[in-house]
Parts: C-alpha cells; structure tokens; sequence
C-alpha cells in the first residue's frame, strides 16, 4: 500500500473534522457549523463512508481529508499530508530529501556495488576460491545462475575487502556505514563477512543494499546478513525482487518462498516470479512492496510444513487485508524447502503451484482435522477457533462465504453464526506481531477509496500530451481525490513529464509513476478521453447529488428553516440540470456513433 493510502486508511475524517467543528450525527452522515466560514445554520456535511466533506453553504465546495487540512490550514498538500501521516504514525520520504543525504546513500549503493563486484571475481577467479566454486556446483547452480545473481566469495581474512575499498577512495566510516565493516575491539574496524558465499541484496531499482553471506563450513550463524543501514532495511527486503518484477507483472503472480537459494534454484528452473522474504516470517512492509508492484497481483506464500499453520492462523488474513486480496497457500513436503523440491522434479513445484489454497481454506483444514464435527464438543471448538479468523476478513464478501462454509461445516444456521461473529471484538484473544497498538488494528480496516475514472483520465492525459490542447477538459474539482487533483493541477501548469515531478511532492511519485506507466487502449485516444471526461463529470455530479440528498434528507429531519431546504433544492435543480448537460452529450456521441456505421 502507498504511504498515501496508509495515512487515508488510518485516518478517520469525522475525528479530524472534529477537532475544528462539533459535528453531530444522523443516519449515515455528520453535520456541524462550516468551518471554513461563519454561519449560523450548519451546512457543513461529513460522509464517513466515502470519507469525504462538503459544504452545502458559502463554500459550495467538498473534497477529501487532505484537502480539508489545505484548505483549513492554509497548507500544500505534501505538508497537509505530513502532518495527517505524523498523527497517523506512518513515514513519509521528505519532500525534498537533503542533497547530503541522498548523496550519502548513493555513497553507500557505490560501495556495495564495489563490494559486490569484489567478491564475484574472486569467486569466479581467484585461486582461494576453488573449494566455493566447487560447493556452488554442487549445489547445482549454473554459471549463468552465479552471473544473474552476482554470487560472490568473501575471502578468509580481516582485512581483504576493507583494504580492496580503501584503496580505491573509500573510508573506513563509509565501510562500517555501509555494513561492510564492524569495529574491532582493540579499535579499528575488520571486515565482517569472512569465508562465506555472498549473495548480494538488491532493490526493485537494481541497487544493492545489502548482503546475506552463507558459511561455508558448519560456522555460525550460518547466514549472516547486514546489519540495518540507511539503504537496507531486511523487513522490507524482497531478495531476488530485481530479477522478478518482469515475471510477476506478467503472469500476475508472485511466489514468496524463504530462502536466498530457494529463490535461486526457482529462477534457475524458469520461476521467475519467486522472491524470498529472507528467513522471518512475511512482514506487512513486504507485502506492502508486493500490492504496488501491479494492481490486483496474486499472492502465494510457500510455507514450511511446521511453520505453516501458525502463519495461517496467527497472519494469513492480516496479510490478505493489506494486500486488498485473497492469499494462497503450498505447503512443502515435510523437511524439504522449495530448492529441495525443485531441484529433485521441477514438476512437484509446478504441482504445488497449481493445487494452492487460499490460506482461510488452508486454515479451515487445519483445525478441522483433528476434530471430530459429528460431536457437539468439537463442533463448538471449530467455531470458537474459525470465527475470530472469518471476523478479521475484511472483504465481506469473502466473510460471508467462509461463515457458509463453517455454518455449513459444524451444521448450524448462518443467522447463529452472524451473531456470534457480532459478539466478537476484532483482536480477541489473538495476537499480531506487528500491529502494536490495538486501536491500530481497528483503523487499519477503514478502505481506502480509489476513483478508476479519475485515474483513467489522468493516465490519458499524462500519456497523451496532445490531449492537453483540447479545448473541453476536465476541472480540477472533478478529482476528489487529493493526489489526483494535485497531479492534474500541476499538469495545467507544465509542459512535458520531466518537469511535472519537479512541480510534485515526492510522495506522490509513485501514484504518478503508475498512471504514466499504467497500459491503456492503444487507439481511438481522443474519443476515449472525450467519454472519460463524460464519465468523470457525471460521476462528480451524482457524488454531489447522492451527498445533497443526504444533506437534504438530514435537513428535514431536523426540521431545518424553510430557506435551507430551499437553498439546497435550488442546489439540486442546479445539478440535476448539470447532469442532464451530460447526458446529452452522452447520447450525441451514441448518435454520431451509429451514424458513422
Ligand atoms: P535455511 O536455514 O532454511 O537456509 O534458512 P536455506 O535457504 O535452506 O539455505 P541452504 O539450503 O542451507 O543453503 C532460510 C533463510 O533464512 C535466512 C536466510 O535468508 C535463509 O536463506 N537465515 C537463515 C538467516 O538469515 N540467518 C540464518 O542464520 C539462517
Ligand atoms: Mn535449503
């Protein structure tokens, strides 16, 4: 998930709205004095479902939480979005990182790189490393495998990659800043990885970060990796990720196994889509990095046979909450990892592959396999142990049908279970490792909205510089999404892509980086972009009807003056004749369309 979807989904615009108006509450919606403007009869509404704002009154205006701090603070949007990330405990890159800072970790990639280089030609030529280029044979790894990966040999001494690097303009405090190095006990500093095969860590950019280094002997620990740094961070480290992406955007799929060489022996068989998550457990960052690399990608993590069931149970549906999608399961034969499996018949792995399970059915399995479902007992024990996991399900379609499946299972009626599943607080009984606070847990499941025709006009326009002298485009208040609106704002005010993410906030880059690269149809752009705007303006207008009507319904409930209700009537004629503007179009172009046929 982007840093902006975080801070959206753990941030609650009732509680920010708040903080500047008291906001009451009826049916769906909030309602308090407008703060943007004095007034004595509230006009201000707030719509928690869409987690969005709008003011009926002098402002006649609305958008999301963002804009509100903007506009109430007097702020741009990266410094709106910083302080909302800040209260919301998520880390936003600095808009503008220091140059000092940014040239230190180029530093740092430079070294690595150097380090890396280093340790590939001894492994491939020097004499001391025969034995390693022996143990990487036999282990079957191909010499284009050594070469993809950059394999290297770390010599059996203290000094060897330090004095490599210093010579070549290196410091000793770039080294120990950088991993390489520790500082020895008598002062100075050793070169920390000895006598090991060196498999370097790199980036979805293709920087290496970091390194895991296996012992060649029975030393421990028997991989040692690098240490945090300013460019390596192991919980959110994909090994293998570099060699990846390609595979898994195409076949829309990801394979996360364990280990350095599982991922190895799994490309070097043509899997190219599997990654590692590097020995822990998959971290929520991990699978934060996976949902971005392309929309709606399939998840499948092969899990140890003794592990597994501790994975589905205590995180399966956590992982799947944040990825916005169903996660699936292989569980591998009891003592083997997938480079065992693999290397032994490539055909087991693809059958692994094709017989996954979504980790709730995995799951469910589970517990049910040692129970007796014909007994009351065992009965009410599947229950109590399915239904905290189905509670945690966020999306409710899936909730509803694994709590069919368990109605179905121990043979008792959906309505029982559904109350059951109401009594049951989120985070009973069952621990997270990494959501610490509980609070946390209950805001992490606010959905984040995202607006596909506001996107898809967007990623027209940036694709399709030409469109920009249409005359008829869009305005910006169409795009209630913040991010978009900022990109279309600064948009207006550029002439090519380069100097468009001069114009935005860092944070933004990486949205705007999928709407340049985002695949669109490859013809007709002019008329699609023509209905796109079509499309985003009557979506813009019924948005604002639908929140009219609320307001409305709000109004005379309360009993509002006679001069509110028939100021947001007027209001509504107001959109409606806007929508009917649209619809007119819309049957022009069907017109014309079946006019040119
Ligand atoms: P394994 O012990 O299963 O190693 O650890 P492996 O990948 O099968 O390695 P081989 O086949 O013995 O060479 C799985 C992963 O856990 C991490 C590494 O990323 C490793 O690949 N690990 C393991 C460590 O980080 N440190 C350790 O001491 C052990
Ligand atoms: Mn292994």
């Amino acid at each position: 998930m982007s840093a902006i979807d975080e801070v959206k989904q753990r941030t609650d615009i009732v509680e920010v709205v708040s903080q500047y108006t008291t906001l009451t509450k009826s049916g769906r919606t909030f309602r308090g004095l407008c703060p943007f403007h004095s007034e004595k009869h509230p006009s201000f509404f707030v719509y928690p479902e869409q987690q969005s704002w709008h003011c009926f009154g002098a402002c006649n205006t609305g958008g999301d939480v963002f804009s509100f701090i903007m506009k109430k603070q007097g702020i741009d949007f990266g410094e709106a979005l910083r302080l909302m990330a800040q209260k919301a405990g998520v880390t936003i890159p600095s808009k503008f990182e220091p140059d000092a800072k940014r040239d230190e970790k180029e530093r740092l990639y430079q070294i690595n790189e150097a380090a890396a280089q280093y340790f590939h030609n001894l492994l491939l030529n020097s004499p001391a490393g025969e034995i390693t280029r022996n143990y990487v044979a036999s282990r079957g790894l191909s010499p284009k495998t050594v070469t993809d990966f950059q394999l290297g040999f770390s010599l059996n001494s203290w000094e060897a990659l330090k004095q490599y690097l210093v010579d070549r303009g290196y410091t000793e405090a770039e080294l120990l800043a950088a991993g390489l190095a520790i500082e020895s006990e008598a002062g100075g500093t050793h070169d920390r990885f000895r006598h090991r095969l060196m498999f370097p860590i790199y980036d979805i950019r293709g920087h290496i970060t970091g390194f895991g280094a296996r012992a060649l002997d029975d030393s421990l620990p028997k991989y040692l990796n690098s240490p945090q740094t300013p460019i390596f961070d192991k919980s959110s480290s994909l090994y293998g990720i570099n060699l990846a992406t390609a595979a898994i955007r195409q076949q829309n799929m990801v394979v996360i196994v364990e280990g350095y060489m599982d991922v190895i022996t799994a490309h070097q068989n043509g899997f190219n889509n599997v990654i590692a998550s590097m020995g822990t457990s998959v971290t929520e960052k991990q699978v934060g990095a996976v949902k971005r690399l392309t929309r709606n990608v399939n998840v499948v993590l092969a899990l140890d046979a003794d592990a597994a069931g501790e994975e589905a149970m205590l995180r399966g549906v956590g992982y799947e909450n944040t990825l916005d999608a169903e996660v699936k399961v292989i569980i591998l034969p009891r003592g083997k990892d997938p480079d065992d499996v693999i290397k032994e018949d490539a055909k087991i792995w693809q059958n692994l592959l094709e017989e996954a399970l979504p980790i709730v059915d995995y799951t469910f399995n589970m517990v049910t396999a040692e129970l007796d479902l014909t007994t009351a007992k065992d009965k009410s024990l599947a229950v109590d142990k399915l239904l905290p996991i189905i509670t945690e399900i966020k999306d409710t379609v899936r909730q509803a049908h694994y709590l069919q499946k368990l109605a179905r299972l121990v043979n008792v009626t959906e309505r029982n279970l559904e109350a059951a599943l109401r009594r049951i607080k989120p985070s009973r009984g069952r621990r997270r490792a990494e959501e610490p606070k509980p609070e946390a847990i209950a805001q992490a499941v606010r959905p984040v909205f995202s607006s596909p025709v506001e996107e898809y006009c967007l990623a027209l326009l940036l694709q399709h510089p030409e469109l920009k002298a249409l005359s008829q485009g869009p305005s910006p208040e169409y795009f209630e999404n913040s991010e978009n609106r900022e990109i279309f704002i600064a948009w207006q005010q550029v002439n090519d892509l380069s100097s468009l993410k001069d114009e935005l906030d860092m944070a933004i880059w990486e949205h705007l980086d999928y709407l340049i690269t985002r695949s669109l149809p490859p013809n007709q752009i002019e008329q699609k972009y023509a209905n796109c705007i079509l499309r985003l303006r009557e979506e813009f207008l019924r948005g604002l009807e639908t929140k009219r009507a609320a307001a409305l319904a709000l109004e005379a409930e309360l009993e509002g003056t006679a001069a509110e209700l028939a100021k947001l009537e007027e209001q509504g004629i107001e959109v409606s004749v806007q929508l009917g503007e649209v619809f007119t179009q819309k049957s022009r172009k069907v017109r014309s369309k079946g006019a040119e046929k």
